[in-house]
C-alpha cells in the first residue's frame, strides 16, 4: 500500500509530533513490562551472586537468589524468567548427563521460581552446550555435531524441566526434529499445556559471546556452530524454519539475535502471524552498555528505543537482559 499524502500545506506531517498528548494519540506501537522474559544465570551455591565482567548489571545467581529475582520479576509485571545454568566444570562431560539429571541447578531454579512466584512463567533453554565437554549443543562423534542422537538427549532434557514445572521450552539447539521429538513425548506424559517457544531461526552470530562467558562456555567450545546454526546471510531460510517447526508443535517461534535480525522479524510475523519473540542478546546488551558507561550513548533512552523497535519490527515481546531496568523506566 502506498500512502497518499494531501500536497503541503494541507499536510504539515509535524502537526501530529507538536506536543506529548499528540504524539501519544497516534503511536502505532507500546513497550510495556508484560513484553519482557528475563534471562537469568543461575550458579552453585547459596545466598550469593556475581558480576559477569562482559554483561555490567547482569549477575549469576545462587537458586535462593535466583528466587528473589523472580519475586522482583512478578512485582515489576515482568511475565516470565529464562534460566540459563552456569556449570560446575565437572559437570560438563561426553555424556552430557547432568542435562537430565532432575537435581540440576537448571531444574532445581524451576522449582525454587514456581515456589517463590507460582504466577510467574519459567521458560528454560534446551541444548547440550552447559554440559557438554566440548561446549557444542550437540553430541559429538567424529568432528561432527550429530544430529538424531542429541535430539534423544534433548528430549530427556525436555522430560525433567517440564516434570521440574517448567511452562515455556526453549529448544536452542537448532538440531533438525527436536520440535517433534519434544512434543511427542510432552503428549505421551500427559503434559499437553507445557508451551514450546523454539529458538527457530537461531543464527551463528558473533553476539552470543558475553553469554559464552556468562555461563563459562567460552573456553570450553571447540570449533564454530556453523553446521546448525543459521548463516547470518539468509532469509529465505527462516521462513522455512518457522513453518517447519510450527508444523511439528512449536507454540511460539523466536528470532536470535534480534537488533540486527529486524527484518526476520518482521518477514515471521507478516507471513504467519503466530507467536513471535526475538532474543536481545548478550553482545547487543553488552555494546549498548559499554557505550552508555563510557557516556557515549544515553543508556535508557537507547535501552527503550531498541526495545520499542522490537515491537515495531511485529515482535510479540523480547527476551532481554534489560528486563527489570526497562520495566522500572516504564514504571512498572
Ligand atoms: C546455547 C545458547 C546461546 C545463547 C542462548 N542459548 C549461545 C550459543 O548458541 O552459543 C545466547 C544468548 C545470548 O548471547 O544472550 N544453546
Amino acid at each position: 500500500m502506498t500512502p497518499t499524502v494531501p500536497p503541503f500545506p494541507a499536510a504539515r506531517l509535524r502537526r501530529l509530533r507538536a506536543t506529548p498528548a499528540l504524539r501519544a494519540m497516534v503511536r502505532e506501537t507500546s513497550l510495556s513490562p508484560s513484553d519482557f522474559i528475563w534471562p537469568v544465570f543461575v550458579m552453585e551455591g547459596r545466598d550469593a551472586e556475581e558480576p559477569v565482567p562482559s554483561m555490567p548489571g547482569v549477575f549469576r545467581r545462587t537458586v535462593d537468589r535466583v528466587a528473589l529475582a523472580a519475586k522482583e520479576a512478578e512485582a515489576l509485571g515482568i511475565p516470565a524468567i529464562c534460566i540459563f545454568p552456569y556449570t560446575a566444570l565437572e559437570d560438563r562431560t561426553e555424556d552430557c548427563a547432568v542435562a537430565w539429571s532432575p537435581d540440576n541447578i537448571a531444574n532445581q531454579a524451576i522449582r525454587a521460581i514456581k515456589d517463590a512466584a507460582p504466577g510467574l512463567a519459567v521458560m528454560t533453554d534446551i541444548a547440550l552446550d552447559p554440559y557438554n565437554i566440548n561446549g557444542q549443543d550437540g553430541y559429538v562423534r567424529d568432528g561432527d555435531v550429530v544430529n538424531d542422537e542429541t535430539v534423544e538427549a534433548l528430549v530427556k532434557m525436555a522430560l525433567v524441566q517440564a516434570e521440574a514445572g517448567a511452562d515455556i521450552l526453549g529448544p536452542s539447539d537448532m538440531m533438525d526434529g527436536r520440535i517433534g521429538a519434544i512434543r511427542t513425548a510432552l503428549e505421551a506424559e500427559g503434559r499437553r499445556n507445557v508451551t514450546i517457544l523454539s529458538y527457530t531461526a537461531k543464527y551463528a552470530s558473533g553476539f552470543y559471546g558475553p553469554f559464552r562467558d556468562a555461563v563459562g562456555a567460552s573456553g570450553a567450545l571447540k570449533g564454530d556452530k556453523k553446521t546448525y546454526q543459521m548463516d547470518p546471510a539468509n532469509s529465505d531460510e527462516a521462513l522455512r524454519l518457522v513453518a517447519r517447526d510450527l508444523s511439528e508443535g512449536a507454540d511460539m517461534v523466536m528470532v536470535k539475535p534480534g537488533m540486527p535480525y529486524l527484518d526476520i522479524c518482521r518477514r515471521v510475523k507478516d507471513q504467519f502471524g503466530v507467536p513471535t519473540f526475538a532474543y536481545q542478546v548478550s553482545g547487543e546488551y553488552a555494546m549498548l552498555q559499554a557505550a552508555a558507561q563510557n557516556g557515549w550513548l544515553d543508556g535508557e533512552a537507547t535501552m527503550l528505543e531498541s526495545l520499542t523497535c522490537f515491537k515495531r519490527a511485529g515482535c510479540d515481546g523480547i527476551l532481554t537482559y534489560f528486563a527489570p531496568q526497562a520495566a522500572r523506566a516504564l514504571g512498572g
